[in-house]
């Protein structure tokens, strides 16, 4: 039987001392985010996924500040996406003020995130380490736990190698049963980065897979709630969005039934590869 992980599970990540919460919640696209944060909170997730891409990260401050639910007990999550002007400087205050919009402390305690995330790949070789140094330098000062990486292939992994001085805790990848991302999963796991599911529902575009429909009719489940449970019993952290109070709920509705060994090998047929993205792929970019 594969492992069996409850959406109330804190995973360990490696070469820290925090724990990240085994579902999050993704803001992308929400249309009224700070709505959306209070209900998500309110359906029990602890860990919230925005960018600055996705312009709500004041939103996300703000909800995280009305549910007053002590910070400890939340795991909060953003990302950059390119270097400002090519300068480590100007970055490191870029992502200050990231920082600042979601948590501006309280008392004595100073702001800070759970975890600030390289976005894409997208800006080269030398984008990529700038970005990275100024993540760097943000985890020194204490305004994020741990730095990490997302939509990185196989071999901007191993370029991090020569210009990190800190490990990325995670990667956040396009991973559902139409991405599986088998390669770039095994180098992650081989050097101890935990894998965060983005897109985890192929954003409900493949819930009519007659596969899917039929194992989710045996558990009495929507195809997407199967989706998010392959995901779970892979040991991935998936990041459902939706702004439906009750698509929350169900897709945290995740404890107490299981896939069995036979239907993950039935779901692990549906790979489709690159071919099966719905984002721009950008894991093999220069
Ligand atoms: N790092 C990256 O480059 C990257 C890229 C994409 C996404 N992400 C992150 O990952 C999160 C999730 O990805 P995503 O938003 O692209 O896709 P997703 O979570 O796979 O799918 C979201 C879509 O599915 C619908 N949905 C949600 N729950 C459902 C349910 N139970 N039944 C039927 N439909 C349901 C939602 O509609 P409603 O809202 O109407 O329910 C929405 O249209 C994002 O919000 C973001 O935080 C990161």
């Amino acid at each position: 039987m594969a492992p069996s992980y409850s959406v109330k599970d804190l995973v360990p990540l490696t070469g820290s001392d925090a724990k990240i919460p085994r579902i999050g919640y993704g803001v992308y696209k929400s249309t009224d985010c700070k709505a959306a944060v209070l209900a998500a909170l309110s359906a029990g997730y602890r860990h919230i996924d925005t960018a600055q891409f996705y312009k709500n990260e004041v939103d996300v401050g703000e909800a995280i500040k009305i549910a007053g639910i002590p910070r400890k007990e939340l795991y909060i999550v953003t990302k950059i996406q390119h270097p400002v002007e090519n300068s480590v400087e100007k970055t490191l205050e870029n992502i200050r003020e990231s920082v600042r919009k979601i948590d501006s402390g309280e008392g004595d305690r100073k702001g800070y995130v759970d975890l600030f995330l390289v976005h894409t790949p997208a800006s080269g070789r030398e984008g990529r380490e700038i970005l990275w140094k100024a993540l760097e330098l943000l985890k020194e000062e204490g305004a994020t736990v741990d730095i990490g990486v997302s939509n990185y292939g196989i071999e901007h992994l191993f370029q991090m190698d020569s210009y990190t001085s800190i490990k990325p805790v995670c990667n956040q990848i396009e991973v559902h049963p139409f991405c599986q991302q088998k390669e770039v999963i095994d180098l992650c796991k081989s050097k101890g980065i935990v894998i965060t599911a983005y897109a985890p529902i192929a954003r409900n575009r493949r819930s009519d897979n007659p596969v899917l429909v039929a194992i989710g009719q045996k558990h009495g489940r929507h195809p997407t709630q199967v989706m998010i449970k392959w995901s779970l019993q892979k040991g991935y952290i998936p990041l459902p969005k939706s702004d439906d109070p009750r698509r929350m709920k169900a897709n945290m509705d995740m404890d107490g039934w299981e896939l069995t060994e036979e239907e993950i090998s039935e779901i692990e047929q549906l790979d489709e590869g690159q071919d099966g993205a719905i984002c721009p792929y950008p894991l093999n970019c220069p």
